[in-house]
């Protein structure tokens, strides 16, 4: 089968058109998942962040930028669609972001001289067209001993193949996944979310996503795999699915604090 365009402009079109019905569902509040689970996981593994100069790749309409700069960060949030960056810049909520429109794979010479202490990507990088490109210019970015903490969906459960099978009240009994080797670009259909738009996404091994972080010159500090608590749960019942399967990784990486340390 054909795959899906998926090059920056074909990318930038996407998110985009997306950008009004993403950004209107994250204002709502209703994307449990995120405020739920990952964004709160992601946060707390990026610890205390006062005074650090942060860079946000991906930062779509700024959820996560916020975040950083509600921690007292200094951030910079760089997303290829220039509708998101306007979401971003209208949600900044008093928050001093510099927001920039720029393709994370051109990232070193758009910021070049610049150096950051920490980096973060919320569930964008695969998102990206030349993602190893893309995590060999973050590295360049940070400063040396520097972490990139990058939430991506788990490549574990998010492949070609992926059907929730339901029983006949329509609960979810278990999920079908198959064919992770294949290195592939996916169609996503968000029919929930305003009036629906399909974004495509890379899918790789997690062997892949290892491997190129490694090869960007990163050291692997921890994996991550959050789920919703008890708490959250009893609030949100519509998680229950996410207590059984890992939707989100967060790869926390590290530039050495010199070459070969
Ligand atoms: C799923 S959204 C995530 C946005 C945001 N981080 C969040 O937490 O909601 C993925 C974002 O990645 C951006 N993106 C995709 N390719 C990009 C690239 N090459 N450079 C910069 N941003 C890119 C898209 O425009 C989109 O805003």
């Amino acid at each position: 089968m054909a795959q899906p365009p998926f090059d920056v402009d074909a990318v930038r079109e996407a998110w985009d058109h997306a950008a009004d019905a993403y950004a209107g569902r994250q204002a709502s509040g209703r994307d449990h998942y995120r405020y739920q689970f990952f964004g709160p996981a992601q946060r707390a593994v990026c610890g205390d962040v006062t005074g650090l100069r942060v860079l946000d790749v991906g930062c779509g309409a700024g959820y996560f930028a916020r975040e950083m700069a509600r921690g007292g960060a200094e951030v910079t949030a760089v997303d290829v669609s220039p509708r998101m960056i306007e979401h971003a810049r209208r949600e900044s909520g008093g928050h001093a972001v510099e927001y920039l429109v720029a393709d994370a794979a051109e990232l070193a010479s758009r910021l070049a001289g610049r150096s950051f202490d920490l980096a973060t990507s919320c569930v964008a990088l695969q998102d990206m067209p030349r993602v190893e490109r893309v995590l060999s210019e973050v590295h360049q970015l940070l400063r040396p001993g520097a972490r990139f903490v990058a939430c991506i969906m788990h490549p574990c459960n998010d492949m070609p193949l992926r059907v929730w099978e339901r029983d006949h009240l329509g609960r979810k009994r278990w999920l079908c996944v198959d064919r992770y080797f294949e290195r592939t670009v996916i169609e996503y259909h968000w029919r929930d979310w305003g009036e629906g738009f399909t974004t495509a996404a890379l899918h790789a091994t997690l062997e892949d996503w290892i491997g190129w972080s490694l090869r960007a010159g990163f050291e692997l500090r921890g994996l991550h795999e959050p789920r919703p608590s008890e708490e959250a749960l009893r609030r949100h019942p519509d998680l229950e699915d996410a207590t059984r399967i890992p939707y989100f990784l967060i790869l926390d990486l590290r530039r050495p604090a010199s070459p070969g340390s």
